[in-house]
């Protein structure tokens, strides 16, 4: 069933691995496939919203009247695409496994293994949620992942703070057929320190429709503070 509440409104969604080149044939990548990503985009576009994708280079392939998708390679080219799309968005959801940190040049024709020992050295990447945090309006929301080893809830708490996320979606590597690759999820959305709902494993389309449903309900919070501060403004002209 669709809900109004999402109809067309403009979803900025960043999915999949970046890759950063080390030389014309070799670059730094990680393991993410992009589902949940992608799964996310099906999800807002089953509800009437409006959505670009910025995807990492997966393999899979979605259309729809409804969606510009952006195909990019490094996080760099990531952040350029995001920022293209940043204001026109409502909500904007960071599914991407964005890497950390590129190398610092990218040698210019192929390494030769001449050495025992190769040192890349590396430089961190901007981090395109942090740096939309920094710059969002009251109207936008955003929302970002975690994937965590150890220390899963405050690794997760510190980032909705750090990256004034609205919301968190928490994975964790400890969970079985969980994350990277799987069809499946176990996910738990963090809100705020009151607010931690842990769902059960399930499949990636349904992990999305759960985490959609906690983005609605994010929405009509905001929606009703905006119409409580209203009602205040218009009660203080009367008086
Ligand atoms: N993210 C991003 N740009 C980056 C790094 C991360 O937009 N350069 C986003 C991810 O899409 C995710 C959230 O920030 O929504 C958290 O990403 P994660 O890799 O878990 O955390 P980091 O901030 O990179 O911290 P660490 O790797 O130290 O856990």
């Amino acid at each position: 069933m669709k809900n109004s509440q999402f109809k067309n409104k403009n979803v900025l969604i960043t999915a999949g691995p970046t890759r950063e080149a080390i030389d014309p044939v070799r670059f730094i990548s990680n393991h993410s496939s992009g589902k949940m990503g992608y799964a996310i985009a099906e999800a807002f576009l089953q509800q009437g919203a409006k959505v670009v994708l910025v995807s990492g280079p997966v393999g899979l392939q979605l259309q729809h009247p409804n969606m510009q998708i952006e195909r990019v390679v490094s996080a760099s080219d990531m952040y350029l695409q995001c920022c293209r799309h940043f204001e026109m968005a409502d909500i904007v959801v960071f599914a991407a496994a964005v890497a950390d940190y590129r190398p610092e040049k990218i040698v210019a024709q192929k390494i030769k293994k001449a050495c025992d020992i190769l040192d890349i050295r590396m430089v961190k990447n901007i981090d395109i949620a942090a740096e939309f945090g920094l710059v969002k309006m009251p109207h936008q929301l955003s929302i970002g992942f975690a994937l965590e080893t150890n220390d899963e809830l405050a690794n997760a708490a510190s980032k909705l703070r750090r990256k004034n996320f609205d919301m968190v979606v928490l994975n964790s590597m400890n969970d079985a057929n969980a994350g990277f690759g799987f069809d499946t999820n176990k996910v738990s959305i963090l809100k705020n320190r009151n607010y931690l709902k842990a769902f059960s494993l399930t499949s990636k389309k349904k992990a999305a429709g759960n985490i959609v449903a906690e983005i609605a309900m994010l929405l009509n919070e905001k929606m009703l503070l905006r119409a409580d501060n209203a009602v205040d403004v218009y009660e203080r002209m009367c008086w």
